[in-house]
């Protein structure tokens, strides 16, 4: 295992094709989670002050990106990964699907292509963290490295140290056919060890170890910002859960202006505030531009030719 800070491949990669939309970077991100991850990164509340991003499982970078995107003055993000190495990986299938397509260079290059500096990378398994990252520090962690029940269940302990009180943790395919390990162990740390529920999407359950309910106003009100997002509330064991589904957001009809303040949702939220929003501005709108559904983001692209 080597663990480097902004070391030694910080250079780009001339040879690497460089993305230049979200949608170009391969991963497992969708619409939804991306307006959630934007939502629950750059809301600005009391209940979101100033702590790291840590994410486990980044693979070519699609989620660490929009992560990178939200970071504030004073933030680290760190992120964790085995980037295809020969030892680590629980499955053998695992290690060889991820060879066929996974190195850290390709993961640098994407991140470059839209983040100034590279986050802290941890190249080896998620449990070398437990002993890395600082008690309380975290405000938001993501696990989607291993999908293995034990694997999962020690990250989840991990990210329980690693996240203050109120600090948000996603966890990725709880409910997905082929993870029955990842659904066992979050539902185990909701019954077991503690962590409330705030949102189901289809593909990520959103808790916290804090108290839910404030945050649980605050994202209905802006899922229902979103046409045709229909999020319910399901009471889950005493915990009203929020929840809605990818499938059910389509892209807006029209892009009316080209200035993402008045595009709906992650490039509102991105442009809106101001602690959490990148601290470059044509960054901020690249992003923006880029974290909506590829139609939005196509016509917006068109609309910003027309206008000059
Ligand atoms: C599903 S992918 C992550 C997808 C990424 N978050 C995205 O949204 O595109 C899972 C990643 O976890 C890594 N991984 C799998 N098992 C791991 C382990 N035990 N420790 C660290 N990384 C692991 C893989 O190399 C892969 O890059």
């Amino acid at each position: 295992m080597t663990i480097t800070r902004d070391e030694a491949t910080t250079s780009r990669d001339s040879e690497l094709p460089r993305p230049s939309s979200l949608e170009e970077v391969p991963g497992w991100f969708w619409p939804l989670d991306q307006h959630l991850f934007a939502w629950f990164l750059g809301h600005r509340t009391p209940l979101n002050p100033p702590g790291d991003l840590l994410e486990m499982g980044c693979y070519l970078g699609k989620s660490t990106i929009v992560m990178g995107a939200f970071l504030r003055d004073g933030e680290k993000l760190t992120v964790c990964d085995l980037f295809g190495a020969e030892d680590g990986y629980t499955k053998e299938a695992t290690k060889a699907f991820y060879q066929r397509s996974l190195t850290r260079r390709a993961f640098e290059a994407n991140y470059l292509a839209f983040n100034d500096t590279l986050p802290d990378v941890v190249e080896g398994r998620t449990d070398v963290l437990a002993s890395l990252i600082e008690e309380d520090s975290c405000r938001f962690v993501h696990i989607d490295a291993s999908h293995m029940y034990d694997d999962v269940r020690g990250d989840i302990l991990t990210a329980k140290k690693a996240l203050r009180e109120d600090g948000i943790l996603v966890l990725d395919d709880y409910r997905t056919e082929h993870t029955p390990g990842v659904a066992a162990a979050s539902w185990e740390a909701v019954f077991c060890h503690g962590l409330r529920p705030v949102m189901l999407s289809s593909n990520k359950l959103y808790g916290t170890w804090g108290d839910p309910a404030p945050l649980r106003e605050a994202l209905l009100t802006e899922l229902r910002t979103i046409p045709k997002c229909v999020p319910g509330i399901q009471e889950i064991a005493g915990h009203d859960v929020i929840r809605a589904s990818r499938g059910k957001i389509p892209a807006p009809d029209l892009v009316t202006s080209c200035h993402p303040r008045r595009v709906y949702s992650p490039a509102r939220v991105l442009s809106s505030t101001a602690a959490g929003a990148p601290k470059s501005g044509s960054l901020a709108r690249r992003i923006a531009v880029d974290l909506l559904p590829p139609v939005v983001t196509r016509a917006l692209r068109k609309a910003c030719r027309a206008r000059g």
